[in-house]
């Protein structure tokens, strides 16, 4: 073996009940390179950084692998074990604990302490020397349930360099990012690179793959399909080794014809309940026609999740505006008023509002339609099971078992579940909190043609999107949030990236 080979995976295949998540796969990481990982929902990306960090750990799997010429035997899901060795992991999920400041998590289980008390000043400055390193600007003393998801990534990244690490794992970094945050990654990544630390980079935002990596390896149902440097590659290339076949298109075609007022927003001020003097809406104002997609445009922090959760009636409280559906106004108190009206909302955070984790897959993919297949006095199975085989199938959702807990699924077959659940509702108003989140290529585009299909229905679609590309592939109209206002709607057919973030960065 050659001596830049850091880490070798040879021949590892692991098994669930009823499933072979990873089939006789071979990669080589070279010592200091940015090696991508790509491959459709459940090929296997996930369950293979997690035997590297010893969250399966020797001897649940077969194969070998080799870290610096030697077997790697991370025994007792020593995930510990692995940070020791050197091999850091941010996983898909975020796992800081939410109650706790910045600089508790990042030195959660390694605590800084002197005679057994644990030194706060040194934790505090120490997590300041790693924040500053990495030119990460979070504050050690904030309470992490208060930074957007954006920066609990950063901490993320913090805490799994807290340790010197050889390889680190950054399984989907940028699911939750603004670009400027992913900007700022990258420019972390390569400053890793320069240091000569080997980076394994996931991410389903295919693009990011030919700005930072070396080399890409492709993984299918379990399988290496290839590996090659990334210069050798197109994205083009890249989609067809990841779905097996050739994909022309990444947006289906728009037939429909919006037509007709349906809801409106007009001039929404909200503050948050908890904290009558923050303001989260500075005045918010949109139409919406019957069967439109309207794109919410925006960077982190600019109020588009806080606008949908208030018009929700699950977040902020309105203090002036008025919201009309119908021509009538409308007055929500809460989620169950919201979905009485014909309002959904498929929401951000799956873990958090979207799933029932112990739950099978069935039933959460019945839940919130439960009435259209009972009839008085019991609900009908064989309906309710054909309707949600039906919708597993059109969003192909990788499962074994429909009878399977949810949270046996990889994070994207996870967030189909999601979707497909509101998506067998027909709703009058549907707002997505950024529904293609950690969704492959070729569920995208089935995500994309079942919004299509609603809104040629009548169904009409708020879509908040953090990608451009899906801003401008699938809106009829784009509205730009900035500080808590919207700075300016847009028709798609004047539409373009550098005009959504002039008005996105308030430029405009
Ligand atoms: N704990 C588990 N129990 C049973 N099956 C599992 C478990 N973890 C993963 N799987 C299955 O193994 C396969 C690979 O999942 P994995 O999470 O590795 O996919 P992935 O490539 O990371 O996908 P994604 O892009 O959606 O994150 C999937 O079919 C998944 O359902
Ligand atoms: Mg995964």
């Amino acid at each position: 073996m050659s001596d830049d080979i850091i880490l070798d995976v040879q021949n590892v295949t692991k098994q669930f009940p009823g499933i072979t998540a990873l089939s006789d796969v071979s990669i080589q990481f070279k010592r200091g390179e940015i090696h991508g990982l790509c491959g459709e929902n459940g090929a296997g990306k996930s369950t293979l950084m997690k035997i590297l960090a010893g969250v399966y750990p020797y001897g649940t799997y077969d194969g070998t692998v080799l870290y610096e010429g030697q077997e790697l035997k991370l025994i007792n899901s020593s995930i510990q074990q692995a940070r020791a060795q050197g091999i850091a992991i941010v996983y898909q999920e975020l796992t800081l604990v939410p109650d706790m400041t910045v600089g508790e998590n990042v030195f959660l289980g390694k605590e800084k302490t002197e005679n057994g008390v644990i030194n706060w000043s040194k934790t505090y400055s120490e997590t300041q020397k790693i924040l500053n390193h990495y030119k990460l600007d979070v504050n050690p003393r904030d309470v992490v349930k208060h930074l957007g998801v954006g920066k609990m990534q950063m901490v993320e990244i913090a805490k799994a360099l807290s340790e010197s690490a050889k390889i680190l794992i950054l399984d989907e970094p940028t699911s939750a990012l603004t670009e400027a945050e992913i900007d700022k990654l990258m420019e972390i990544l390569r400053s890793l690179k320069e240091k000569g630390i080997t980076c394994i980079y996931i991410s389903h935002k295919l693009e990011e793959f030919f700005r930072i990596t070396d080399s890409i390896t492709v993984l299918r149902d379990g399988k290496t399909v290839t590996t090659q440097p990334t210069r050798d590659l197109s994205l083009e290339k890249l989609v067809k080794y990841m779905v097996g076949r050739e994909m022309k298109e990444r947006f289906p075609p728009r037939m429909r014809k919006p037509d007709g007022l349906l809801f409106e927003v007009q001039n929404l001020k909200a503050v948050d309940p908890e904290e009558p003097s923050k303001k989260i809406l500075n005045g918010v104002s949109f139409d919406l026609r019957k069967g439109e997609i309207l794109g919410i445009a925006g960077l982190m922090g600019s109020g588009r999740t806080e606008l949908v959760t208030t018009i929700f009636g699950e977040y902020g409280r309105i203090t002036d505006g008025k919201i009309s559906l119908e021509g009538k106004e409308i007055k929500i108190g809460s989620a169950k008023e919201a979905l009485q009206y014909g309002i959904s909302l498929v929401p951000e955070d799956r873990k958090k509002q979207g799933l029932v984790l112990m739950q099978t897959i069935l039933n959460n993919l019945s839940l919130p339609n439960l009435h259209n297949f009972s009839t008085t006095w019991r609900i009908n199975k064989n309906q309710e099971l054909k309707s949600c085989m039906q919708q597993v199938k059109n969003l192909s959702i990788k499962i074994s078992n429909i009878e399977n807990k949810v949270d046996s699924l990889s994070g994207g077959n996870q967030q189909k579940v999601v979707i497909g659940k509101w998506l067998m509702t027909v709703p009058k108003v549907l707002i997505m909190d950024d529904p293609t989140r950690g969704v492959d290529v070729g569920a995208k585009y089935e995500i994309y043609k079942l919004m299509n299909e609603l809104a040629e229905k009548g169904v009409s679609i708020i879509m908040i999107s953090s990608e451009l590309e899906e801003v401008l592939g699938m809106s009829d109209r784009v509205m730009v949030m900035h500080e808590g206002q919207s700075n300016g709607t847009l028709d798609i057919s004047e539409a373009t990236q550098e005009k959504i973030m002039a008005l996105a960065t308030g430029i405009a």
